[in-house]
């Protein structure tokens, strides 16, 4: 059983490290005794989740500010990993931009109708352009000897954003914040990457898999969080831990069989 989940050994580059869900995958490959190479543009936290995990779990893990919407930073970073430990093994395209969407001169931003053009390229910047750069590069290295690439859509790549668990009371229609239009194209382009990488570089043993999780319960408004529960069949939000199973799976010979699938782990919110 071990062997089957083993990542022993196995570089696996994750986007977004710095992050909430990012940290949670790279304990997770180190847990499984893994060496997770970080990467974010943040490199504020990156030192110290760094060397927390290498202190846990005795391995030589690195953690490397890269801007992933620029490629000659991503092209350097990747030769840079490849120099010192020969080979990547994983890559897993979780970064995202979370932009605050602010009301001013009476206009809500993140509305579509406001949306400006602006956001919608740093947004996509980030979760497309960034997801094709790090599959392009990273990928490429992957397919010298085989292993997994996991993207990292969510529930709203599948379905669309029940905008009325965004509303805020005493607020006209026209200021209702909504989810913005860029996280579901996002979220859905990464499915469509998903299935053109899952088949890409078969024979070079490269698998590629999708998933879609939920929303993780942090410090949400409690009306929220109920609103949310209610539209969830096991009705809770998700624990941020909850994901390292099926990151391990995916990125382990215990899905070998497995490419191109998209994986909904949403406590059922897709079923209903
Ligand atoms: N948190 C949730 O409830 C939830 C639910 C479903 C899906 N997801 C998805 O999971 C992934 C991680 O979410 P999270 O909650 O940890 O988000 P997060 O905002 O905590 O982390 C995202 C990380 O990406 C980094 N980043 C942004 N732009 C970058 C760039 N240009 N180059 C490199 N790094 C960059 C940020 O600095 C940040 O550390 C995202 O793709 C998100 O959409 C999250």
């Amino acid at each position: 059983m071990n062997k089957l989940f083993s990542l022993k050994g196995k570089v696996i580059v994750v986007t977004g490290a710095a992050g909430l869900l990012g940290r949670q995958h790279v304990k997770a490959i180190a847990m499984a005794g893994g060496i997770p190479i970080l990467l974010d543009i943040n490199s504020f936290s990156l030192e110290s989740i760094v060397n927390k995990i290498n202190l846990d779990y005795k391995i030589e893990s690195n953690g490397y500010k890269v801007d992933i919407t620029n490629e000659k930073e991503v092209k350097k970073n990747c030769k840079v990993i490849l120099k010192k430990y020969r080979k990547i093994d994983g890559l897993i395209n979780n970064a995202a931009n979370n932009p605050k969407m602010e009301i001013s001169n009476n206009k809500n931003f993140s509305r579509l109708e406001n949306f400006s053009t602006s956001s919608w390229e740093n947004d996509i910047s980030v979760g497309l352009k960034g997801a094709f750069l790090c599959s392009k590069h990273y990928g490429k290295a992957i397919s010298n000897q085989g292993g997994s690439i996991i993207n990292v859509s969510s529930d709203l790549g599948v379905i669309a954003p029940d905008q009325r668990l965004y509303r805020k009371n005493g607020l006209k229609d026209d200021l209702q914040p909504v989810k913005p239009v860029t996280y579901s194209v996002i979220k859905s382009g990464l499915i469509g990457l998903t299935k053109y990488l899952s088949t890409y570089w078969l024979k070079e043993n490269v698998r590629c898999n999708a998933i879609c999780p939920g929303g993780i319960e942090t410090e949400q408004d409690p009306s929220f969080i109920q609103e949310l529960c209610k539209r969830i069949p096991m009705g809770r939000m998700a624990k941020k831990s909850e994901y390292q199973g099926v990151i391990l799976f995916l990125l382990s010979e215990a899905s070998s069989y497995m490419t191109g699938s998209i994986i909904n782990i949403d406590g059922g919110r897709t079923s209903w």
